[in-house]
């Protein structure tokens, strides 16, 4: 007899169970994205102990009747999909047929749903993938699952579960997010003791960051939308002879892009803010991380990341969804065209709306650990291979993360506020403490991490938001709070005065800029650079004396690696022995200990990349590293005097740069007083 043997339904379930459920939050999501799929517009989500012992969603969507009840726990059992041509356009979230019979396979369930069209719903029991009960039941129009004891089969399983509270937090996460991606729905998230999500439908997406996560964190979020029609259909036309002749030629469609992005102030040390949503699906992908990274590359610090909201929408042809179990990944069909787009769109904007940093922003800053919705390594979507998708997760991080509670904390007053932020002073308009709870963990998960904070050249330590707010939307504060000061008028500024040789007041129309003179010249001098060494037009100056550079052996191998570029960068720059350089000449401005200092910089951070120095480093990472470094050793230093004409020379050129918002490491260049704060500190409003 052979050894092979087709495996029982119920091994088979728990198997896929295994790729597809992992945590409460997997389930959530499965269940989340069901209700959706069945056109509801009021989900309801209700969780004990963390969803370990009870997950229950109630949704106001189609419903089932009772065959349909009974069929959807079979496996590959789906209302989704009929053949496979289907699955080249799929445009639901669920196609999969797997969901309930492998949550069903370890979990007890109940389903109750009723289409609103039969006399009665239906009433179905199962527990570890065995049907227990199916009953009618009067119902109302929809459908309401309950997940009890989750993993009560699987003990190996269950032992891999979290604390309640990371649990739940994972499936806060996934709500607040789904409710992100439609806000026209009414999302609900209840513990046994909590109100955590309440979201009742509101026309936008900005009114729905402002409802969840107050207007604070909307205020360092600017909105962002574009779209390109597609030159060509993802997927190949079919051959001549498949080819019905009758049939118009297909469309391409369009690729369409919205969403919210953070202005360079707010930084984050991972990608955990970061939430991309295809078709409203929310998945994770590497292409579009680094889409998204490339468009703040040099606006903010290459360790950092923003917190962005990104909806792309596309014909559903363009993108493959069948890519993993839990649905969390996806492969574009045309990858380069919507890496190049979403990456030029963000920049697009960033250039466009040159966010300037309030007072208010960078003084609240607040490094310290914050509790967060996003546990360290996790990623908010269960089943995706965190440490693949993740690998910036770090302990600094984790840190920021992991204190997550649900029970009201005592804010204890920040010193360092200005007295004239009248806002903070007034009583809140909150609907309860657990709201107030809700609102600051929520505010959290936008919380930038501290970064270090050093002299010179370093990465800025980030800005944060703090509290929420009341949860009432009003559109017409949502649009103030969104008509953000920006740098576009730089160039009208009138400087007054300069702070202790270092820094530039000007009076503008909309208030007072205090503007870092060094970094807002490195900020110049980085973009001249960069496109000098384009047109191959680098000044260089000859060095009267050559400065001998020593260098240890590994630096001489990274040196030999990048003397290519550094020579057209205007360096001439010969061994002079074995571990000795005579650098000859230089660019224009950089001379004496600052010419050895960029030096010595470029060659540690070219090979620090990797213990085996890379032979293929990325070319143009290497040259803003360059024009970075020498940007910021030749820039005006601090406590350094400057007439008024120097002033108004550098708020001019710095007016025409694409980025006047923050130097190439990172930092803020130019500080707005608003108006609005200048007249609400004198209360005259
Ligand atoms: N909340 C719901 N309301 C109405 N019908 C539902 C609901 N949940 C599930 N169904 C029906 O049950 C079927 C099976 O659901 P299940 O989640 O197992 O598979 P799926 O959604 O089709 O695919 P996937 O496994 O990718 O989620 C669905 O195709 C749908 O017809
Ligand atoms: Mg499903």
């Amino acid at each position: 007899m052979g050894r092979i043997r087709i495996l029982p339904d119920q091994v088979a379930n728990q198997i896929a169970a295994g790729e597809v459920v992992d945590r409460p939050a997997s389930v959530v999501k499965e269940l989340l994205e069901n209700a959706l799929d069945a056109g509801a517009s009021r989900i309801r989500v209700e969780v004990e102990a963390g969803g370990r012992r009870l997950i229950r969603i109630s949704d106001d969507g189609q419903g089932m009747n009772r065959d349909d009840a009974l069929l959807a726990f079979e496996r590959h059992a789906t209302s989704k999909l009929r053949t496979t041509d289907d699955l080249l356009s799929i445009a639901t979230l669920g196609f999969r047929g797997e969901a309930l019979p492998s949550i069903a396979s370890v979990a007890r369930v109940t389903l109750e749903t009723a289409t609103g069209e039969e006399a009665s719903g239906t009433r179905v029991e199962i527990a570890g993938g065995r049907i227990l009960h199916v009953d009618d039941a009067a119902l109302p129009r929809g459908t309401t699952l309950a997940v009890a004891d989750l993993f009560f089969n699987t003990p190996a399983r269950r032992k891999f579960l979290r604390a309640e509270s990371t649990e739940l937090a994972h499936v806060t996460a996934l709500v607040t997010h789904y409710a992100l991606a439609h806000p026209e729905k009414h999302f609900e998230l209840v513990s046994a003791t909590h109100t955590i999500v309440s979201a009742p439908p509101v026309a936008r997406t900005a009114e729905r960051i402002y409802q969840i996560f107050g207007k604070e964190t909307l205020a360092q979020l600017l909105p962002v939308a574009a779209e390109t029609p597609l030159a060509r259909a993802g997927l190949p036309e079919p051959p001549p002879w498949k080819k019905d002749p009758s049939e118009p030629a297909r469309d391409p469609g369009v690729l369409r892009l919205a969403g919210f992005y953070s202005k360079p102030e707010l930084q984050k040390l991972n990608r955990n803010s970061i939430y991309i949503f295809v078709n409203k699906r929310l998945i994770r992908d590497r292409l579009l991380l680094h889409a998204i990274t490339e468009a703040y590359r040099n606006v903010i610090p290459p360790t950092s990341f923003p917190v962005v909201l990104l909806f792309l929408e596309m014909p559903p042809e363009e993108v493959d969804v069948n890519v993993h179990p839990a649905k969390t990944e996806v492969r574009f069909r045309q990858q380069s065209l919507v890496h190049d787009f979403v990456r030029d769109s963000l920049r697009t904007a960033l250039i466009k709306a040159r966010p300037a940093a309030g007072f208010l922003a960078a003084l609240d800053s607040a490094p310290a650990a914050s509790p967060s919705l996003m546990p360290p390594a996790a990623s908010p979507l269960p089943g995706s291979p965190d440490s693949a998708l993740l690998p910036d997760s770090d302990p600094a991080a984790a840190a920021d993360a992991d204190p997550f509670q649900l029970t009201p904390r005592v804010s204890t007053p920040f010193p360092g506020r200005l007295p004239f932020d009248s806002r903070s002073l007034q009583p809140g308009g909150w609907g309860g403490q657990d709201q107030q709870a809700w609102g600051e963990a929520a505010a959290a998960l936008f919380q930038p991490a501290g970064l270090p904070v050093e002299e010179g050249c370093s990465p800025s330590p980030a800005s944060a938001t703090t509290g929420g707010s009341n949860p009432a939307t009003a559109t017409a504060q949502v649009e103030a709070e969104q008509a953000a000061a920006n740098l576009n008028h730089l160039g009208s500024l009138r400087p007054l005065a300069q702070l202790r040789e270092s820094f530039i007041l000007a009076a503008g129309d909309d208030g007072l800029w205090i503007i870092d003179q060094h970094v807002a010249h490195e900020r110049v001098l980085f973009e001249k650079i960069l496109r000098d060494r384009q047109v191959e037009q680098v000044l260089r100056q000859r060095l009267l004396m050559p400065l001998l550079v020593e260098l240890k052996p590994w630096q001489m191998v990274v040196f030999a690696r990048i003397a290519e570029e550094l020579d057209r960068n205007g360096f001439e720059v010969e061994p002079f022995g074995p571990q000795t350089l005579a650098v000859k000449a230089a660019p224009v401005g950089l001379e004496g200990a600052a010419l050895e200092r960029m030096l010595a910089e470029v060659i540690e951070q070219s090979g620090a990349d990797s213990d085996e120095p890379k032979q293929n480093e990325d070319l143009t990472a290497l040259r803003t590293r360059i024009a970075a470094s020498i940007a910021c050793h030749s820039a005006i230093k601090v406590n350094t005097a400057l007439d008024p004409a120097r002033m108004e020379w550098l708020l001019l050129e710095l007016a025409k740069t694409s980025h006047p918002t923050s130097c190439p490491h990172g930092r803020p260049i130019a500080l707005l007083y608003s108006w609005r704060e200048i007249q609400r500190a004198f209360h005259r409003t």
